[in-house]
């Protein structure tokens, strides 16, 4: 088999219109904005309408995407949905998303690494790219956590918001490295002992409930910069370049201080590192793609551009994915 690699043509997002500001928690829970952004740096997030669902936001993504691909569904034969919050236990959103878009050719399935569920979604896109079987892909990361928060729990309920964010990609002949272009490395990680720390407290096997997220924010907080930093160095040896060589750093988005220190440790400079969080809050899946498509609305990405996607979360999971633009 020759090599191939795989490329990204163009990416797209979407946020629910509602926004919650921290003042506007204050109202029902017992926090401040002051602690919030202090310890988060989160100012707002935004909350899917009722009736608007996880496929809905997927789809608003998927189409933006395409749009800045200059593509059709038609041109598409592999969805796959990262998302935590599906519409339904099954089937799978990403189908939905296929019959919202009026697709009924090719296939399409939901991948679940909870935060990082794009890097995951990414890499195994990236696989079957490579391996012969898609030609063109849509990667969505799609949430809407606000669905299974306890919004009377302040320790969590003031993190997460809602959102979708999408990519676009094709299998190209050759390497990456030749074409100059192209995903360089992808690096996935995990390790279920660390389940009791972040998880949702049901579903269709144990409570036959969908159940509540459950977090010890320090205990997450405690591994994250080093499980972060570790995959990135990884993925920085395989494709033989290092920090300096990077343009963009587009991490999962779910604490300030996560992303600062994680930064500093691998020596990124600060402009380098794309920040979302004040804005979206974490929205799991849908960080990533949000995060890098506020970059590439403002025409910050260049051909070329080295860019490092990474995230930590539920399971524990982690991972990275170096890519050229
Ligand atoms: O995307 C998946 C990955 N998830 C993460 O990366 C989250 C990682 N963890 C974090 O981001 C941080 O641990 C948090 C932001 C969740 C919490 O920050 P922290 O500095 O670790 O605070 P803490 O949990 O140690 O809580 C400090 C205090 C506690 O009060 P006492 O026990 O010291 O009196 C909490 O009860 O802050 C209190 N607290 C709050 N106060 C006001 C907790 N939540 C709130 C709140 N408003 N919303």
């Amino acid at each position: 088999m020759s090599a191939r690699h795989s490329v990204v043509l163009g990416c797209g997002s979407y946020l629910p219109e509602k926004v919650l500001t921290n003042e506007d928690m204050t109202k029902f829970v017992d926090t401040s904005d002051e602690w919030i952004v202090q310890r988060t740096g989160i100012q707002q997030r935004h909350i899917a309408a009722e009736g608007q669902y996880t496929s809905d936001l997927a789809v608003e993504a998927a189409k933006a995407a395409l749009a800045d691909a200059g593509l059709d569904v038609e041109d598409i034969d592999l969805i796959v949905v990262a998302t935590a919050t599906p519409d339904n236990t099954f089937p799978a959103t990403a189908v939905e998303v296929q019959q919202k878009l009026g697709m009924r050719h090719g296939y399409a399935f939901d991948l679940q690494a909870v935060c990082s569920g794009f890097v995951y979604a990414v890499s195994t896109v990236d696989a079957y790219l490579r391996g012969g079987l898609a030609k063109r892909a849509l990667v969505i990361g799609a949430e809407t956590f606000s669905r299974i928060l306890d919004w009377e729990d302040r320790t969590t309920c003031v993190l997460f918001g809602d959102g979708a964010g999408a990519m676009v990609m094709e299998a190209r002949e050759g390497t990456a490295e030749e074409a100059g272009r192209g995903v360089l490395s992808c690096q996935l990680r995990s390790d279920g002992s660390h389940k009791e720390k972040l998880y949702v407290d049901g579903g269709p096997s144990t409570t036959q409930t969908t159940g509540h997220l459950r977090m010890q924010g320090r205990e997450v907080f405690k591994h994250a910069v080093g499980m972060v930093t570790d995959v990135i160095k990884a993925a920085f040896e395989d494709a033989k370049v290092t920090a300096d060589d990077l343009d963009w750093f587009v991490p999962h988005q779910a604490n300030k201080r996560i992303i600062d220190a994680s930064a500093k440790k691998l020596s990124i400079a600060p402009e380098k590192v794309v920040q979302t969080v004040a804005l979206h809050g974490n929205t799991s899946a849908a960080s990533i793609p949000l995060a890098l498509d506020s970059i590439v609305r403002e025409g910050k990405v260049k051909p070329g551009d080295l860019v490092m996607l990474e995230a930590m979360g539920g399971g524990f999971t982690w991972g990275a994915v170096l890519l050229r633009w």
